[in-house]
């Protein structure tokens, strides 16, 4: 694109700090990265229930679900994974400035562009969740029968088979999720998560 665009942002009088207020509670991203089949959507989906039943407003977000659609012209090639990622990225940032507690779900196998999506949503805002499970055990598990097809070559560049994964260096939380309980990793991020929800 050479072309210079001309765009002025617009300032809103509403902001996230009044939308937070309004809420009782602050925004927050979660973002859960692991290999398929690891764990990610079932986690983010039992702390999204223990959040709404404590009266959070929050928001879950999928691999599958916005590949559907938003995201429906993208392949997973590496290039179409980077901007899979950063436009989950913009989307979660629009959420969490609407004040909601937005739990992401996506492999987002390279470091560079969880840390993207760090520094969009802000440092402070931001909390990554490994959910590590080794990938005998997701190939084991295999629920969508992906791995079977990526060993017989139906499925190219598989996360984990014929794809790299760049697991996170210095996560906020690690959750080894063949080891624990759900509700005990539950329990763990709850924990974690609670006092940053406060208002300050
Ligand atoms: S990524 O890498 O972050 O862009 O992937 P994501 O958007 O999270 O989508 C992952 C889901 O897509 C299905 N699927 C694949 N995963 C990995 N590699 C390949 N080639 C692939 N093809 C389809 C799979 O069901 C993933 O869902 P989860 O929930 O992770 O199991």
């Amino acid at each position: 694109m050479s072309e210079k665009l001309h765009i002025i942002p617009h300032k809103h009088r509403i902001n996230r700090r009044m939308r937070n207020e309004m809420k009782g509670h602050s925004s927050l991203v979660i973002w859960f990265t692991g290999f398929s089949g690891s764990g990610k959507s079932t986690l983010a989906n039992a702390l999204e229930e223990a959040l709404y039943e404590q009266g959070y407003h929050t928001f879950v977000l999928d691999g599958d679900n916005v590949r559907k659609g938003l995201n429906s012209d993208l392949d997973f090639s590496d290039g179409s994974r980077k901007e899979n990622i950063r436009r989950i990225g913009e989307v979660t940032k629009l959420m969490a400035d609407a004040g909601l507690v937005v739990m992401s779900a996506f492999i987002s196998p390279f470091r560079e562009d969880r840390e993207r999506v760090r520094k969009i949503a802000g440092e402070g805002n931001f909390i990554e969740v490994f959910v590590d499970c080794p990938i005998e055990v997701c190939e084991q598990r295999d629920t969508k029968g992906l791995y079977a097809k990526a060993r017989r070559g139906e499925i190219s560049n598989f996360t984990g088979i014929s794809a790299p994964f760049e697991a996170p260096e210095s996560p906020d939380i690690h959750i080894q999720s063949d080891k624990e309980p759900l509700d005990v990793s539950v329990q763990k991020l709850i924990s974690y998560i609670q006092p940053k929800l406060n208002l300050s």
